[in-house]
């Protein structure tokens, strides 16, 4: 394969870039990546060969030219305006990403693939379990046959890139997949997502906010597990189909909470170098760090429940999460934990002078 990999300075986009150098070394990859806040340069350190290009996916003229010049057969497609609290208080930016810019790569895609001798290609689109909407307590999980009831400004326009992905696949045969998973976690995710900004607080003694009653349920997945099941995607899947990617962790966001207080005040006990290090943290102090916990006014239009029934992933491409969410869970304290310097370069904003400071002069 020859891959093309959208959003890939961004969370799980950098965490793919790494699966696959570490999985598939004979691949070449170009990453397209416009680094928004959200992208960062950063998170692609130390993965060698990789053909970074800084620009927009609305850009089709710029796409058009990789696919060609780089002989691209593969786009794996992250790139998205991804956050929920965002897309409340700004939608344009969602609708411009994710719709025009999905349209914008497919445009490409079929100028440059289907014009050809149609060679066997792949677009790959990577999209939310949140399209399908929120589940009561005793519904049935979230198949690929559930039909779409987007609610917020970023599940409706990432339904809306998901139906134009199929459109291109039905209307001129483009061949496409796309995979719908659960909340993901796991090294170098933006700090406003609840695991890392959580995390992140707790180490500074900041509060730690909890929406509404705290009760909404989600389904999280260890983002290497994510990579694991778009890998299965790319190497089993059937063209024109979709297929939901799980954790098997659904669990109530107080629960991910508790988890997490209990998690830093065990590290701060067991490295007492912790407490030196955040000392305003309640754990440096003796305090537990569950006294941050602190219930705010719930998010507009909060989405009661998500889970994800994997059965279709599971039968037709052999996957299964390999990580419980404890085990996924402590790996990710100890990255957040080893890492600081990442973490505080994005909290400072010099994450920004990152191609600066490690290109200058060369
Ligand atoms: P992210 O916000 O961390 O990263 C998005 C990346 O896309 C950034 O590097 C950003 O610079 C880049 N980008 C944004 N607009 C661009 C544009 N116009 N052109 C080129 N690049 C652009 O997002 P993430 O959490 O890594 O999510 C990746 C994908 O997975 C998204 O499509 C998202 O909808 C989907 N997804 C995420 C989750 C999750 O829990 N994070 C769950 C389900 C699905
Ligand atoms: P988030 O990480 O934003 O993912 P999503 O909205 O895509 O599920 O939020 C996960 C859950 O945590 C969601 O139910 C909202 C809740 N949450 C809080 O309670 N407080 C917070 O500060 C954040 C960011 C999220």
């Amino acid at each position: 394969m020859n891959l093309l990999v959208t959003g890939g300075a961004g969370f799980i986009g950098a965490n793919f870039v790494h699966y696959w150098r570490a999985h598939h070394p004979e691949n070449a990859i170009t990453v397209l990546d416009a680094l928004t806040y959200a992208g960062n340069r950063a998170n692609l350190a130390g993965a060698n060969g990789v053909h970074f290009v800084e620009g927009d996916i609305r850009d089709t003229a710029l796409v058009e030219s990789l696919l060609a010049e780089k002989t691209i057969d593969t786009i794996v497609h992250f790139a998205a305006e991804s956050h929920v609290d965002r897309s409340i208080h700004g939608p344009a930016a969602f609708i411009d990403t994710n719709i025009l810019g999905t349209m914008s790569l497919l445009t490409a895609a079929r100028a440059q693939w289907l014009a050809g001798d149609g060679k066997p290609h792949r677009f790959h689109h990577v999209s939310t379990d949140e399209v399908y909407g929120s589940l009561g307590p005793t519904d049935p999980a979230f198949s690929e046959t559930t039909p779409y009831a987007p609610n917020s400004p970023y599940s409706a326009s990432k339904a809306a890139s998901d139906h134009l992905v199929r459109a291109w696949h039905h209307t001129y045969g483009l061949q496409v997949t796309t995979s719908n998973c659960s909340n993901n976690y796991g090294p170098y995710q933006f700090p406003e997502k609840l695991i890392p900004l959580f995390l992140i607080n707790a180490l500074h003694g900041r509060s730690l906010p909890i929406y509404g009653d705290g009760m909404q349920i989600r389904d999280w997945l260890h983002v290497e597990d994510h990579c694991r099941g778009i890998e299965a995607v790319l190497h089993r899947g059937r063209v024109g189909e979709t297929y939901n990617i799980g954790g098997g962790a659904e669990l109530p966001n107080i629960a991910v909470i508790d988890t997490l207080c209990a998690a830093v005040d065990a590290a701060f006990a067991a490295d007492p170098a912790l407490a030196t290090r955040f000392p305003d943290a309640p754990a440096a102090q003796g305090q537990p760090t569950e006294t941050l916990k602190t219930w705010v006014k719930d998010r507009p239009g909060h989405d009661r429940r998500y889970a994800i029934d994997e059965t279709r992933a599971r039968t037709e491409l052999g996957y299964v999460p390999a990580r419980s969410f404890d085990q996924g869970f402590a790996a990710t304290l100890r990255w957040y934990l080893d890492n600081e310097a990442w973490w505080r370069g994005v909290l400072d904003g010099s994450y920004r002078d990152w191609v600066e400071t490690n290109y200058s002069g060369r």
